[in-house]
């Protein structure tokens, strides 16, 4: 009877401790990688996940937790297709996906210095697409989705603010080139289809001179 006891006791106890060990941990995957081949997050999106503008690696600090893990499935399974980030999405279980996801999107948003702001036609330009859009080719304002001042709203629907003109760039041409089909009835898609490269440039540059250390505070 005792020896059972023992026995059942001993096995509770090696459960416990796997279950524990295996509980991967969002902040120890962001700074030294997953042990099993997936590089530190922080070598490219920066240790307090603000990114590299120059690189057009994206901030990830204050994102929404369910858009960051929708991200990395969407690398994973390939409608978000991107050479570098495919196999670190690949590479990190569910568990660990949910773990980085929570982690980055507890993390404040850092204040970086903003990009330099368009000015003259540019800015007018810019300005226009994000608050008003340009209706007669059915160009809705980004601000509709993203919210105003594009600090994003809700889950689904990211900041633009406190992401670099380079990355906001690359990500509006992905979507032109269908590397990035990622998005929920194709609404990105549709939109910047619309955009041609001088407005790629203006709402890019636009986005990225906006102050971004308040979204967190100001989201829903
Ligand atoms: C070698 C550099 C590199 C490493 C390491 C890296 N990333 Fe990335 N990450 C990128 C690049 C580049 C992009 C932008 C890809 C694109 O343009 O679509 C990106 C984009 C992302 C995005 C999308 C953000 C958005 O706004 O849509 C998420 C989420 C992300 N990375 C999470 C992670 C996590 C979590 C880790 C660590 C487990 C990680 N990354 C490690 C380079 C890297
Ligand atoms: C009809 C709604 C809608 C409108 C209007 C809209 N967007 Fe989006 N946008 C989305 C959704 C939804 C996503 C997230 C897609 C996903 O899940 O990856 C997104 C994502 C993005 C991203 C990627 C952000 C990141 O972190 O990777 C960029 C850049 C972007 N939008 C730029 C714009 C710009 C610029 C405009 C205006 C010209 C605009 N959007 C208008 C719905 C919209």
């Amino acid at each position: 009877m005792n020896v059972i006891r023992i026995v059942l006791l001993a096995g509770c106890a090696l459960i416990a401790n796997s279950v524990l060990a295996n509980t991967p941990d969002g902040a120890t995957i962001a700074q030294q990688g997953n042990g099993h081949g997936v590089a530190p997050c922080m070598a490219c999106h920066a240790p307090d996940g603000g990114g590299q503008a120059a690189a057009g690696f994206p901030r990830l600090a204050g994102l929404p937790q369910a858009y960051l893990r929708k991200q990395l499935d969407d690398f994973a399974n390939g409608s978000r297709s991107n050479a570098t980030m495919q196999p670190v999405a690949a590479g990190l279980g569910d568990a660990e996906r949910d773990a980085v996801a929570a982690y980055y999107s507890r993390l404040s948003v850092p204040n970086t210095t903003p990009g330099a702001a368009p000015s003259g036609e540019t800015a007018q330009l810019a300005q226009t697409l994000a608050t008003r859009g340009r209706w007669s080719s059915g160009l809705p304002a980004c601000e509709q989705c993203h919210g105003p001042g594009g600090i994003g709203v809700g889950d689904h629907f990211p900041p633009l603010v406190g992401q670099s003109s380079v990355y906001l760039g690359n990500e509006l041409r992905a979507w032109q080139q269908g590397s990035r089909r990622n998005d929920p009835l194709q609404l990105m898609q549709t939109v910047a289809n619309k955009l041609s490269d001088v407005d790629i440039a203006a709402i890019s540059a636009w986005y990225a001179a906006q102050p971004a250390a308040t979204t967190k505070e100001l989201q829903p």
